[in-house]
């Protein structure tokens, strides 16, 4: 039995649906269901008895507790989080009460549990926390990517607070020895991938014909990871990772903002072009920029390759297109979360487990 958090967002949505593709090792997963967590992203595991639902929140210590001591995990994966930077910036509560306050329940409710286990269990157990790139805030065009030896230099309250839980992570290794493992991966984007990100955000908007906002001059860049990549790094981490480390996980796939939008224009004119025949990129408006906004991000992804034997799978322009194919293809899914009846369906299908 693994324990995931966060396990109806966008990647640890996938991470389910991948584990389970991978194993038959049940899983059970923690999740508030706030705007991000949608159990329409885990509608295939409907009747799947591997899948075990819980709404909650990561730091209700009693409903923590009591679902670890039930259920004996052998693993805690934390994806339970904030994610939003601009919502982060218009709103910066809500990220320091889970991203901070959260992780640090969560992290008192695992060592319980944890101190409580005999021998040979205690020594198995992990606790592996997911984190970001965004903790080592931002790199001049010519600096080397970061690696996980980077001073951390968080620039947003969403970075900031992530920030706050490595650190917090990893003073429950140093201080309690609690088994921890700690992942900083750069942007993802695949399927589920809620459409106030940027990926997601252009497809969405194309299609319904409404500007494509660029935030300042476009030249931004992010280093891009397939949601699916990132799921095989962090089983490859939590079967082989060493006590204590981090690790970097990134595609190899550093982008400026204007050029992924660029190319999910060329791909939409390609797979469902417009009616008048023009390019979607004539929707491209440049907006106003983010404030704070890092300037570049970049992933040096060698330590988890040398040490674990992991590399990414998907190229940029395969992983891309898949992406872009899979929004065409559940136009149901983009229309749900747009319009919030998916939190109808999930107080219908999932009544009696919500609160359980
Ligand atoms: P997401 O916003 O799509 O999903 C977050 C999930 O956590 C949602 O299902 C939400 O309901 C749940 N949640 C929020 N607060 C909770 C709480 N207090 N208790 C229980 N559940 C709660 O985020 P994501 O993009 O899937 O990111 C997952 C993790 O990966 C986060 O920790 C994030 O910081 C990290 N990360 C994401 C990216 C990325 O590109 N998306 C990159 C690097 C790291
Ligand atoms: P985002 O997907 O929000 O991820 P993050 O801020 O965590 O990197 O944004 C990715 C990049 O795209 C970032 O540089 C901000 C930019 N961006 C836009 O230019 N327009 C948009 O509408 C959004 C959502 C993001």
């Amino acid at each position: 039995m693994i324990f995931v958090t966060g396990g109806a967002g966008f990647i640890g949505a996938n991470f389910v649906l991948d584990w389970l593709a991978h194993s038959d090792e049940p899983v059970v997963n923690l999740d508030k269901l706030t705007y991000a967590g949608n159990l329409q992203n885990l509608a295939t595991l409907q009747g799947d008895a591997r899948h075990i639902f819980v709404q909650g929140d990561i730091a209700d210590t009693a409903l923590v507790e009591r679902l670890l001591v039930e259920h004996q995990p052998r693993a805690v994966i934390n994806f339970a989080a904030e994610s939003h930077v601009d919502r982060s910036i218009h709103g910066p509560d809500d990220f320091i009460q889970t991203n901070v306050v959260g992780t640090f329940k969560l992290l008192e409710a695992v060592r319980h549990y944890w101190q409580a286990l005999p021998a040979i269990k205690k020594e198995a157990f992990r606790l592996l926390h997911v984190s970001t790139d965004e903790v080592y805030g931002t790199l001049a065009a010519d600096a080397p990517a970061f690696t996980e030896d980077h001073v951390y230099e968080p620039n947003s309250p969403y970075s900031a607070s992530k920030a706050a839980s490595d650190h917090l992570v990893r003073a429950w290794h140093h201080t309690y020895g609690l088994p921890v493992l700690t992942t900083n991966c750069s942007n993802n984007y695949g399927p589920y991938h809620f459409p106030e990100k940027l990926i997601p955000l252009m497809i969405v908007n194309a299609l319904a014909g409404k500007p494509l906002p660029v935030y300042g001059d476009g030249m931004q860049i992010r280093d891009w990871l397939y949601v699916k990549d990132h799921c095989s790094a962090i089983r490859r981490v939590l079967d082989a990772g060493h006590l204590g480390q981090t690790y970097n996980i990134g595609g190899w796939n550093e982008k400026p903002n204007i050029d992924i939008v660029h190319t999910v224009c060329r791909l939409l004119d390609e797979l469902r072009p417009r009616a008048d025949g023009q390019s979607y990129a004539v929707q491209i408006t440049h907006v106003k920029d983010r404030p704070g906004h890092d300037r570049r991000y970049a992933i040096d992804a060698r330590k988890i390759e040398r040490e674990l034997g992991w590399r990414p799978v998907e190229t940029f322009d395969t992983g891309i297109r898949k992406t872009v194919q899979w929004y065409l293809e559940n136009a149901d899914w983009v229309a749900n979360v747009q319009t919030g009846a998916y939190r109808d369906w999930v107080q219908a299908q999932y009544a009696e487990q919500a609160g359980a």
